[in-house]
């Protein structure tokens, strides 16, 4: 954790979540106490078709939602995407943009990447902007180059504490149950702060929260939130279930 960094917990329901599924975000509201509030920022990114109904009902507890990915462009013929402005206008705060599951299923590349996160800042979206690196490039010692050219690529210039969050979520680590060592996230969030300070300015870059994510779950991420420099997480299938959602919100206090 960084003392003078307020962490943020957020959720990433991937293509999980029907009407009746807003229970779960409700079930977060009810946990989301003074004491939390006191300590943690919560959001929840839902599923598209669920953003405006989950921020009207989450308003009220000061959680708030975020997309999990948006359109490069404004508005016009773009059959199917999702403007920055229309998450904006549905309640969200945040998008994630560049999940690796975008990056690999998608084909997206760092430039498109940097595209969305400037058109989420343009709407006054906060973008998540998510990095990693795949198990090969970690097991060939390339982890670190790897992030650090995904930022070079992916981060809007001129990005502030205020306008941006990075999330480091090794490719390998996403679902699979396994984490890399605190060691490993010291040594790569570390490198993050350091290589954000090159591109926006060590004052910028001092304040940016630095996500950690990839496999969280209430029994890992005490240990994940000591390490220096993570300010929170980005938790996909633990944030499905309200109890341990919060429980890792807890863990971050
Ligand atoms: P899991 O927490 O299910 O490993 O997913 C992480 C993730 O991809 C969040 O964006």
């Amino acid at each position: 954790m960084t003392r003078s960094i307020r962490p943020l917990v957020a959720g990433n329901w991937k293509m999980n979540g029907l009407k009746a599924d807003l229970a779960i975000a409700a079930e977060v509201a009810k946990g989301y106490d003074i004491g939390l509030k006191s300590a943690v920022d919560i959001a929840i990114c839902p599923p598209a078709s669920l953003v405006y109904p989950a921020s009207a009902a989450l308003i009220g507890a000061r959680i708030a939602t975020g997309g999990q990915d948006c359109s490069t462009q404004a508005s016009g013929a773009f059959t199917g995407e999702v403007s920055a402005a229309m998450l904006a206008d549905a309640g969200a705060a945040f998008v994630i943009v560049g999940h690796s599951e975008r990056r690999t299923l998608h084909g997206e590349t760092n430039a498109t990447v940097k595209a969305k996160a400037q058109a989420a800042q343009q709407a006054l979206l906060v973008p998540i902007v998510c990095v990693g690196e795949t198990k090969g490039e970690r097991e060939a010692g390339k982890a670190i180059a790897v992030v650090k050219k995904q930022l070079r690529g992916s981060v809007p210039d001129g990005a502030t504490a205020a306008t941006l969050v990075v999330a480091y979520e090794p490719v390998w680590a996403i679902g699979t149950g396994l984490t890399p060592t605190a060691a490993d996230v010291a040594e790569m969030h570390e490198a993050i702060r350091a290589e954000l300070g090159r591109m926006l300015g060590k004052a910028a870059a001092a304040g940016v929260r630095l996500l950690y994510g990839g496999s969280v779950k209430p029994s890992n991420a005490a240990e994940l939130m000591t390490v220096a420099h993570v300010d929170g997480a980005l938790v996909g299938g633990a944030s499905l279930k309200a109890e341990d959602f919060l429980a890792i919100a807890r863990a971050c206090a």
